[in-house]
């Protein structure tokens, strides 16, 4: 009950196509080209808005078609349990197998690749002798892909990587070669851009101390993450196509790691003081540490500095809505959870599969972040 009031509300929080139907019958929140065009009539529609108010995990698990869900084995292996980001995605994506698509929990596993790509192909070895039906897969490095897939793929076993993108190349491959691989993610130049365009919708376009130039520090992700690579380049370019004239004090990694985020912050503020103006942050997490270096610095983050980050964690949207953050973007992983579950059931069932599903990012901003609290709480 508390999930479809939830779900429904995203759909009109972000003006999405969100998809009323239960597991395994629902379309991704929203495709990309690579994607399936959506193919629900309006008939459709209807039909499974009814059939949601009284899903029921019974009701859920009798819509999919072919295996019995409760036979169905799913291997999940997430690239490190510790991402505060990850944990949420996880824990939806269990949750929603079990209680949506009537999974049984034991028939889930879920491993923590702890950062080590050694020991996540060791995950995934494990579960094809062990004959998994399915694995969705948040590699450690997306450059490891080449090698799980062909794996896998020897052993017939579908599989649906998540959250870090393998290369374009590849995805086309897998149409090519007939592969059943997919990948379900969130096309990271939208929020790149995103980020930009809160900083240059402010009144004065993020020059907090007036001298006519954004200085700013970029505080990066994993930079083999296509995710830390576009938002780096988007949130600019949104900046500078805006007309702002910018540049770059410091850009460094932080990995995605709040720690990192705040010694990043910390240093820089030492190092260029009051001249820095606008403190990018690849996710929420090094934001929230961003945050900590900024109030020791003794600034205020909205008066002479702004501060932005991505995902929507809940701490941070309640940081937007109180004015102590400028602004995040919501990285809507009950979309990505359920995409991602979907077409691993797809799989094992049989059905087409496409290579790539992309859901949309969501602007978060004083002005929606209570509604987006609502969604995420
Ligand atoms: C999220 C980060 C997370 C990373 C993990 C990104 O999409 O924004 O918070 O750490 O994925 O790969």
């Amino acid at each position: 009950m508390r999930l479809t009031k939830k779900v429904m509300a995203m759909a009109l929080a972000s003006c999405m196509v969100l998809s009323m139907a239960a597991c395994g019958g629902s379309q991704p929140a929203e495709t990309t080209a690579a994607a399936t065009e959506a193919t629900t009539t309006a008939a459709e529609a209807e039909a499974e808005k009814s059939d949601e108010a009284e899903t029921t995990a019974e009701a859920a698990a009798a819509a999919v078609e072919g295996k019995d869900p409760s036979e169905i084995k799913v291997g999940i292996s997430i690239y490190q349990f510790a991402d505060n980001f990850m944990t949420l995605y996880r824990e939806e994506l269990q949750r929603y197998l079990v209680e949506e698509c009537g999974l049984k929990a034991e028939n889930i596993s879920i491993m923590d690749g702890k950062n080590d790509q050694g020991e996540q192909m060791n995950q995934i070895r494990n579960f094809i002798t062990q004959g998994y039906d399915v694995m969705i897969i948040n590699l450690v490095q997306a450059s490891s892909e080449p090698t799980v897939t062909e794996e896998c793929n020897a052993a017939g076993i579908p599989v649906v990587y998540i959250n870090r993108e393998p290369e374009a190349e590849r995805e086309q491959a897998w149409v090519d070669e007939g592969i059943k691989a997919t990948y379900v993610g969130a096309d990271a130049r939208q929020s790149g851009t995103f980020q930009g365009e809160e900083i240059a919708e402010l009144d004065n376009k993020g020059d907090a101390d007036g001298d006519g130039v954004v200085r700013y520090i970029m505080v990066q992700g994993d930079p083999e993450n296509v995710d830390a690579q576009y938002r780096t380049e988007k949130s600019i370019e949104a900046l500078t196509g805006a007309g702002v004239e910018v540049e770059e004090l410091v850009k460094m990694r932080g990995d995605w790691d709040q720690t990192k985020g705040q010694e990043i912050t910390a240093n820089a503020l030492s190092q260029h003081g009051a001249k820095i103006d606008v403190v990018f942050c690849n996710n929420d997490a090094m934001a929230l540490g961003a945050l900590q270096a900024i109030e020791a610095a003794g600034r205020t983050v909205n008066e002479d500095i702004y501060l932005v980050g991505v995902d929507a964690l809940v701490e941070v949207v309640e940081h937007v809505m109180n004015d102590k953050m400028t602004g995040t973007v919501f990285n809507d992983y009950f979309g990505q959870a359920h995409t991602a579950a979907d077409k691993a059931l797809d799989f094992v069932n049989g059905k087409d599969v496409d290579n790539v599903y992309m859901v949309d990012y969501v602007k978060v901003t004083p002005e929606n972040a209570g509604e987006i609290l609502e969604l995420i709480k």
